[in-house]
């Protein structure tokens, strides 16, 4: 993928606020400092597009980003930090699930795992529905410079079993050394390639 411009459009919590562009859309949801922000700065080759911290649980809103005036990401708000107040864990679900059920342009998700830690029950969720509202799904496992490689598979296995997915679901990617970019854009570009099914009617 040739980045030729990639811009912060807005930020946005509820559907009437959302960018009105229905260019195809990928969006990058997981835990709360998994890695979003960084996986997405990475795959658009820059050091702060998108604001990463040391504090987790800052990015509470949906942020829209135009990528060469054809397609958008999305980075997703994180889930899972303990500190953040309950109000705003609150606020988490009904957020991102309208998001998913709404956004009509969306085209996959980029679900994000920490090589180091098993699948909680919010990672499971989001899991669910995704199946429910038939979102292509693309599981990345983060952070995989922080495990050596004959660790790596030992590492992977509880998450395969807590989220029920095949092994060769899951790409391996790090920030640090940009290992798996390749892969990464592979897939959401063949994902931004693919028209979803517009919903079928149900029987009244
Ligand atoms: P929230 O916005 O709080 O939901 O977090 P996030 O998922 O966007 O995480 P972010 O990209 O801000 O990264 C959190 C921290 O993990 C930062 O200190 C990053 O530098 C670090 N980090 C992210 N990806 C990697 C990686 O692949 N390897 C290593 N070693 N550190 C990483
Ligand atoms: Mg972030």
């Amino acid at each position: 993928m040739l980045i030729k411009s990639a811009e912060f459009v807005k930020s946005a919590t509820r559907p009437d606020n959302y960018p009105t562009s229905d260019l195809p859309e990928v969006a990058f949801a997981g835990r709360s400092n998994v890695g979003k922000s960084s996986l997405i700065n990475v795959l658009v080759n820059r050091k702060a597009l998108v604001r990463t911290s040391s504090t987790p649980g800052r990015t509470q809103l949906l942020n829209f980003f135009d990528i060469n005036g054809t397609f958008s990401l999305v980075d997703l708000p994180g889930y899972g930090f303990a500190k953040v107040p309950l109000a705003v864990k609150k606020d988490w679900g009904p957020m991102v699930r309208t998001f998913l059920e709404r956004r009509h342009n969306l085209r996959a998700v980029v679900i994000l795992f920490d090589i180091r830690r098993v699948p909680r029950e919010e990672d499971l969720q989001l899991l669910d529905w995704l199946e429910e509202y038939q979102i292509p799904t693309i599981p990345v496992l983060t952070k995989v410079d922080k495990v050596s490689r004959g660790q790596r598979e030992k590492q992977i296995k509880p998450i395969l079993a807590a989220t029920g997915l095949p092994r060769d679901a899951f790409s391996l990617f790090s920030a640090l050394n940009r290992e798996g970019r390749d892969e990464v854009w592979e897939r959401i570009e063949a994902a931004l390639a693919q028209e979803r099914p517009s919903p079928v009617a149900e029987d009244l």
